[in-house]
């Protein structure tokens, strides 16, 4: 049951229109700038972005493609460190003379060395929202798909994680189409490895099982990929290296303020196409970290780690913490009755139930018939597929609030869902706009295997009828369609970013009041380029940043045909960036002349 507790807005703003425009469309009364661009560099050995003169070593050294999760720790009254994950690479808008089906190496290694992570330093300006990176600070640093990973966990050293570069099955090069993630309260990023799938070439030749049936669940298929890193790189095509695709689809951990850390995929938490890893404390101190399986018809996970972080003692103190713990898949239950027609609302207006958090695996023990510890990390979504988990519409971004406790789960779409198929927690069929779902932990306890949940938003046109806003008037909301990821403001106000607007506008950024009598009201705070989808967000209390990622991503678009010219303007190419939003200051009345002046 939501809170009495009130929650007030952080930032003043009056809702915008849905818009349609090439630029990020901010409210009245606020400003804004870029950070960082696609191809901006970190060090000062890199050259310049040209886009007419790429290389995979300067595009190494410079801010990767396609921006995703956005996040900042303080480093000291004018400097925060900024992590970037960069989630796939869009060739045919990058390069020019690019053939498709026919990349030269040169463009598959740019492509390569745009995947990844980057930490930068950036510098505040003192009264604005405006962040400027700096140059060759010590802890700026690119990962790309090339870079150095460590397994940990008990899969790491499984013989289905060797290859012939690594026969120890404990040493990956390169993290991929990393998505949403978090940062820890030690000081970590994790970061999730999402749709690695589609950098696999050749599983229609995998025919032996139980080969076969795994990489289907993970939606590897066909012969060539579409980026056709194979046609270089041996360890992208599975006949060749059958166990290298099982190096991904981890959470990642990295330590941003060791410059000499090598990132850490956790094998504790399974192998699905990860979403998010959002870390909560537990009440006796121990971590949780939630995660959705982001596809049409997967499940939501928990990690929970078997011994207490240690908030004060940075990476080092928890170097092992996410090595041992508990991994659950979620069911959700409807305590509603039936759901009428067409995901009709109950008359009461509102879904919601109990759940539970099912045990996987914890360690080297598994709790699933057939499967042992190592299988059940490796191949997480087959042993969910046994346990009666709920599938769910596309879970994305999940996150917990920091102010009510309770954990926000944004379902994106899936228009697949059948009447037949309805259940209480995915309500709608043919979801088009998605729905949000709130989780309060069993005894307000993230370690508990219980929990109630409701759904707080269905969304769409408000004009809709099979839309909800927690109750709130309809006629005040903004329409939003597609939520993806989610963060909170410093007074527990959940903003929500969408990708794939199925109303016809652009995507946004939108801010939602989830306790008091304004809950369930939605206010769009801002619009993104043409074909962009809003990622990030990070909501400070005086200023916005998010990440905007393929704008200019149209079916018809080409180098020499953009859709999108954002953000340099004029004829150029697009370019992924991380923007930076602020209220304007009003300038206080000037000091009157000073009578000796
Ligand atoms: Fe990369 Fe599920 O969005
Ligand atoms: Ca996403
Ligand atoms: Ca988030
Ligand atoms: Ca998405």
């Amino acid at each position: 049951t939501p809170s009495a507790f009130a929650a007030e807005p952080v930032l003043d703003f009056e809702a915008i229109a849905p818009q349609a425009t090439d630029s990020v469309f901010i409210p009245e009364g606020w400003e804004q700038d870029i950070v960082m661009r696609w191809g901006d560099k970190l060090f000062s050995t890199a050259p310049d972005f040209d886009v007419m003169a790429q290389t995979a070593a300067a595009q190494a050294q410079q801010f990767g493609y396609n921006c995703d999760f956005l996040g900042f720790f303080e480093l000291d009254a004018e400097t925060e460190l900024m992590m970037v994950n960069h989630e796939y690479t869009d060739e045919y808008i990058m390069f020019p003379d690019y053939v498709a089906g026919a990349p030269t190496e040169e463009q598959v290694n740019i492509g390569l060395a745009a995947h990844g992570l980057s930490v930068v330093a950036v510098s505040k300006e003192a009264g604005s929202g405006r962040l400027t990176p700096v140059l060759d600070h010590e802890l700026n640093r690119r990962f790309t798909a090339t870079s150095k990973f460590e397994l940990t966990g008990h899969a790491a050293g499984h013989e289905l994680l060797r290859t012939t570069e690594d026969p120890s099955g404990t040493v990956v090069r390169g993290t991929l189409n990393n998505c949403a993630g978090g940062l820890t309260p030690w000081g970590t990023w994790l970061t999730a490895e999402e749709n690695f799938n589609q950098y696999f070439a050749n599983a229609e030749q995998v025919t032996d099982e139980p080969a076969a049936t795994r990489l289907a669940r993970y939606g590897l298929r066909g012969g060539q990929t579409e980026r056709g890193w194979e046609l270089f790189h041996d360890r992208f095509d599975l006949t060749l290296e059958p166990n290298e695709a099982n190096r991904f689809g981890w959470i990642v951990e990295v330590d941003p303020f060791d410059p000499d850390s090598t990132p850490k995929k956790r094998t504790a938490l399974g192998r699905f196409k990860h979403e998010a890893g959002t870390v909560a404390i537990a009440a006796d101190g121990r971590a949780v970290v939630y995660s959705g399986d982001d596809e049409r018809f997967d499940y939501v996970y928990k990690f929970v780690s078997d011994d207490v972080a240690d908030l004060d003692g940075g990476a080092a103190a928890n170097a092992d913490l996410l090595d041992r713990g508990t991994l659950y898949v979620a069911r959700f239950d409807g305590n509603s009755g039936t759901i009428a027609d067409g995901g009709q609302l109950p008359a009461y207006g509102a879904f919601d139930g109990t759940g539970e958090w099912i045990p996987l695996v914890h360690n080297d023990e598994s709790f699933v018939d057939g499967f042992t510890a190592a299988e059940v990390l490796l191949f997480t979504r087959l042993a969910a597929d046994t346990v009666g988990a709920t599938k769910m519409d596309r879970p994305e971004d999940v996150e917990t609030n920091p102010v009510n406790g309770r954990v926000y789960l944004a379902l994106t779409n899936n228009t697949n869902r059948t009447v037949e198929q309805v259940d209480e927690a995915n309500p709608r069929s043919s979801n088009k706009h998605g729905h949000v779902i709130e989780l309060v932990p069993g005894g307000e306890d993230h370690a508990s295997t219980t929990f109630g949940w409701n759904v707080l938003l269905l969304a769409g046109d408000p004009a809709d009828p099979s839309t909800y806003f927690a109750g709130y008037d309809k006629s005040q909301v903004s329409p939003i369609s597609c939520p993806d990821n989610v963060a909170f403001d410093s007074n527990g106000n959940l903003w929500i970013s969408t990708d794939g607007n199925k109303l016809g506008a652009h995507d946004g950024l939108y801010e939602v009041i989830v306790d008091g009598e304004n809950r369930g009201r939605v206010r769009q705070f801002l619009s993104v380029p043409n074909d962009a989808e809003c990622c990030g967000p990070w909501v400070g209390d005086d200023r916005v940043n998010i990440a905007v990622q393929h704008p200019g991503e149209g079916d018809e678009a080409s180098f020499d045909a953009q859709t999108s010219h954002w953000p340099d303007g004029g004829d150029s190419v697009p370019r992924p960036s991380i923007v930076s939003i602020w209220p304007t200051v009003t300038p206080s009345p000037s000091p009157s002349p000073s009578p000796s002046a």
